[in-house]
């Protein structure tokens, strides 16, 4: 066989195989299949045909006669020419099975002890529940804890109920931190938390630059082994949307930092040293346009510059590990995760979608909401938690008119500098449609809220009016996402779900397949069926790169009961 691979490779790799042979024979053969020809097979594969190649070698053969490239089952392989009138077909190669497991970048498994190279990306508030996390660990995926907005208190609660499932059993999981520029204490509280508590996972958003707190939780346990190689305790998946942020992740943690974390003594002066050699985060979630907060950036774009990015930041700092880039962003059907995964993804993070299950921490009426998505059935609108400077979430519209009340409120905030100076009708209209209340009435159950949790918030209404109807607003903009966590259906015109496009066009997949139903949306089916499908589609793309000829349908696995 090695003999005639290097016959064959003197073959002009520009020439077109399917034309430019003399011989009559395929120019790359490495052999001959011999058997039945009924066992082979020329035709266009569909959908099941592709499925049955995926788990066993698949022979890609090609028929002199026809000038056909096909498949075959069982058979005999030979390397020399076969005895003169032996029914044969060239054999151009053998495709290995193909197993969901296998995408992805196996040093993700390898390094996070899953199986399959796939992340529940945390959603705020507990959406991204307990019961999700744990779910998916089991399945043998992993899922970060929601933690965004909630107390230290129920965080901690939470971070116990997943370790004491999960830990045991050696699976793997994490939980958010989100960046609060104007609350560093509170990212100090919840770093003290994961480490106190040993998570060794961390999945970050919101951050532009670094803050002592990450840079703390990141180089806290650095050590090296006998032979040298560093050991990390705990592991960084930064999130991130932009290159400028991406840099500070892929770079060594500042020294200045890690100078002021040592002499405060919250990491030991060999962490410190480790840590200038390694990248800050060996997981860097790429996120494209998203649920929730979002640069609304291309998946194939951003990736492919932070890739560059990531390798020239490798050779500048000289580093021995690999960085894992992650995808996240509008992946909800199979086609989209086997994209992202022959992007180069290491491994694919999916939001929106997980939302959908009936494990996540939102109510049944929105699931429902969820369910009747199609694809342009989302929109921006302002954010609660960065109201002032403009910044917009994307949320699901159908069904709902948060999208438009919250740019609404947003325009108002924009056009003038107190309550006092709407014009009487549009203040009418916003106090009946969207606050149910006068203005008063709710400034005053802001007052109450404020007095409690931000004292210092009421201060500075009082001596400026465009923060009190900042305030005022974010009433509405801040219950909104709770309403359809509570499931306040009175209320479910102004429910705020974030949701990315990923849904409508899961929704379309599904159509008519037992995921169809919002109640038979469980997280591991969803996340085996995604899987499943990618290594589907990823099938079909190899055998139609090798020439095979697929039908129309051959990329539309339907989902299917999966054991897990
Ligand atoms: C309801 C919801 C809440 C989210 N909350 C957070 C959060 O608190 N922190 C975070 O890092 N990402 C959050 N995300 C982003 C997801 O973790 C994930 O990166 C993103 O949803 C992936 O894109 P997709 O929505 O297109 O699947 C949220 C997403 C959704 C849909």
């Amino acid at each position: 066989m090695a003999s005639k691979m290097q016959m064959t490779d003197q073959t002009s790799s520009a020439s077109d195989p399917h034309t430019s042979d003399p011989h009559n024979s395929y120019p790359h053969d490495v052999g001959v299949w011999l058997g039945d020809p009924a066992a082979a097979n020329f035709s266009p594969l569909d959908a099941v045909a592709v499925q049955a190649t995926m788990r066993q070698p698949t022979c890609v053969v090609f028929d002199a006669d026809t000038r056909r490239v096909g498949t075959a089952g069982q058979g005999e392989i030979q390397s020399g020419a076969p005895e003169a009138g032996t029914p044969h077909y060239s054999l151009l190669g053998i495709l290995p099975p193909l197993y969901p497991e296998w995408l992805g970048d196996r040093g993700f498994q390898e390094t996070h002890g899953a199986r399959f190279a796939y992340v529940g990306g945390a959603m705020a508030r507990g959406i991204g529940s307990t019961r999700l996390v744990i779910e998916l660990a089991k399945m043998g995926a992993m899922g970060m804890f929601g933690s965004a907005g909630l107390s230290p208190q129920v965080v901690e609660a939470a971070i116990k109920e997943i370790s004491v499932e999960l830990d045991p059993k050696g699976l793997p999981w994490g939980s958010n931190l989100i960046h609060s520029p104007n609350e560093p204490e509170l990212e100090d509280q919840i770093v003290d938390l994961y480490l106190r508590h040993g998570v060794k996972r961390v999945s970050t958003s919101a951050f532009m630059g670094l803050s002592p707190a990450i840079v703390r939780y990141a180089c806290t346990g650095l050590s090296r082994a006998g032979d040298g190689s560093v050991q990390r305790k705990n592991h960084v998946f930064a999130k991130i949307s932009r290159e400028e942020v991406a840099r500070h992740f892929l770079s060594p943690a500042p020294a200045n930092i890690l100078q002021q974390l040592v002499s405060e003594q919250k990491i030991t002066q060999a962490e410190a040293e480790i840590a200038a050699t390694v990248s800050l985060a060996e997981d860097i979630i790429v996120e494209s346009d998203s649920g929730g907060h979002t640069d609304n950036r291309p998946l194939n774009s951003l990736f492919s510059a932070i890739l560059s990015l990531r390798d020239s930041l490798s050779q500048e700092f000289g580093y021995d590990r690999p960085i894992r880039l992650g995808a996240a962003g509008s992946l909800g059907t199979p086609v989209g995760v086997a994209a992202a995964f022959s992007l180069g993804a290491a491994f694919v993070v999916i939001g929106t979608v997980h939302q959908a299950a009936i494990e996540s921490g939102i109510s049944d009426s929105s699931r429902k909401l969820l369910a009747q998505a199609e694809l342009a059935d989302v929109a921006m609108t302002a954010s609660a938690d960065m109201f002032e400077l403009g910044v917009k979430v994307q949320v699901l519209q159908r069904g709902t008119m948060m999208a438009v009340r919250g740019n609404q409120l947003y325009d108002l905030y924009s056009r003038y500098d107190s309550i006092d100076e709407i014009p009487v009708e549009q203040r009418a209209a916003i106090e009946k449609n969207i606050f149910r209340a006068s203005l008063e009435e709710i400034w005053q159950q802001t007052e109450a809220f404020f007095g409690k949790a931000d004292p210092a918030q009421l201060d500075k209404a009082e001596r400026n009016s465009k923060h009190k109807m900042a305030l005022i607003f974010r009433w509405y903009i801040g219950n909104s996402s709770q309403w359809p966590i509570v499931g306040e259906t009175s209320r479910q015109v102004d429910y705020q779900i974030w949701c990315g496009p990923a849904m409508g066009a899961f929704n379309r997949w599904v159509c008519g397949s037992f995921l169809e139903a919002p109640e038979n949306r469980t997280i591991q089916q969803i996340a085996m069926n995604l899987l499943e499908g990618a290594a589907h589609v990823t099938r079909a793309q190899q055998l139609r790169t090798y020439g095979i000829p697929l039908a129309q349908d051959a990329l539309n696995f339907m989902p299917t009961v999966l054991r897990t």
